[in-house]
C-alpha cells in the first residue's frame, strides 16, 4: 500500500475540498443521517470520521455522544479544528481492532465513505459489532463497488448522456487513482457488492435497509455522469441478537 499519499499526506486537501462544497459529501451526508433514524438518546461511534463532517452532523442532529474515530492524527486535527460541541469527541484508533472501546458501548456505529479505504472489512465488522449494544444498528456509506471500480471511467453516449463504462468490476483489489484532485489517489480496496453484503451476515449483521442515494442537486452540477447511475451504495445493518 505504499507508493502514494496517506490519508495524513492529503488531510489538508480533503479539508479544503469539504469546506468548497463537496457534492458527494452532501449526497451522503444526507443519507447517513436518514439512515440513522432517532438519535436522541443515543451513543454513535463515527468510524473512519477524518475532519469530522458527519461526526459534527450528528451531534448537531441529537444524538447524546459522539465520539469520531480515525487512524489519521492529521485528519483528527483538522477535525478539532473544527470546534465541536460538548456531546462530541475524537479518538485516534484503528477501524480493524477498536481497541480504545469496551464491548457494547454505542447504540450506533456510522461509517461514511470509509469502509472501502480499510484493509480488513472482516476484522472491521467483528470490531464494529463488539462495540455495539444488543441490536444496534451499523450504518454505512460507500463508493458503489458496481460503478466506482478501479478502471471505470465516464464515456459520452451517441445520445450525448453520460454514462458509466466498467470494464472490471470482478477483480477484487487495493489500487490508487492516478488523478491528482482524486480522493481514491490515498488507496482504495475495490470489492464486489457480494463481497460487502456476504462479510456482513458473516459477521452476524441482518440487512435492515439499503439505499442507493441520488445525487444532490450540487452532484448533479459537479459531476452529472451521477445523475444516472448511484454513486453510492448505504445499508443500515441490525447486530443479530443471537451474534
Ligand atoms: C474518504 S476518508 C473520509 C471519510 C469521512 N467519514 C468523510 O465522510 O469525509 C476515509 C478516512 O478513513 C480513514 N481510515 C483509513 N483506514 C483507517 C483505519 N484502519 N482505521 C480508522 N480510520 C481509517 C482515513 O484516515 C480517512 O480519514
Amino acid at each position: 500500500m505504499s507508493d502514494g499519499p496517506s490519508w495524513s499526506d492529503i488531510a489538508e486537501w480533503y479539508d479544503e475540498l469539504l469546506l468548497a462544497g463537496s457534492g458527494p459529501h452532501e449526497t451522503a451526508l444526507a443519507c447517513t443521517l436518514r439512515l440513522l433514524g432517532q438519535l436522541d438518546g443515543s451513543a454513535v461511534l463515527d468510524l473512519a470520521c477524518s475532519q469530522g463532517v458527519a461526526s459534527r452532523a450528528i451531534a448537531e442532529a441529537g444524538a447524546d455522544t459522539v465520539v469520531g474515530v480515525d487512524s489519521s492524527p492529521q485528519m483528527l486535527a483538522n477535525a478539532r479544528r473544527h470546534g465541536s460541541p460538548d456531546t462530541l469527541r475524537y479518538v485516534e484508533d484503528d477501524a480493524q481492532q477498536l481497541r480504545h472501546f469496551d464491548d457494547e458501548t454505542f447504540d450506533a456505529v456510522s461509517c461514511q465513505l470509509g469502509l472501502m479505504d480499510i484493509p480488513d472489512l472482516s476484522a472491521t465488522l467483528v470490531a464494529v459489532h463488539r462495540v455495539l449494544r444488543p441490536s444496534g444498528r451499523f450504518v454505512f456509506v460507500i463508493g458503489h463497488p458496481c460503478f466506482l471500480t478501479p478502471e471505470a471511467k465516464t464515456l459520452i453516449g451517441e445520445d450525448g448522456r453520460a454514462g458509466r463504462w466498467i470494464p472490471d468490476y470482478f477483480d477484487e483489489r487495493f489500487w490508487r487513482s492516478t488523478n491528482p484532485q482524486g480522493v481514491r489517489r490515498a488507496g482504495n480496496h475495490h470489492r464486489t457488492l457480494a463481497t460487502y453484503l456476504n462479510h456482513l451476515s458473516q459477521a452476524h449483521f441482518v440487512l435492515e435497509h439499503a439505499e442507493e442515494p441520488r445525487a444532490s442537486q450540487l452532484l448533479a452540477q459537479q459531476q452529472p455522469e451521477y445523475a444516472g447511475v448511484p454513486i453510492f451504495f448505504a445499508a443500515r445493518a441490525r447486530k443479530a441478537t443471537s451474534g
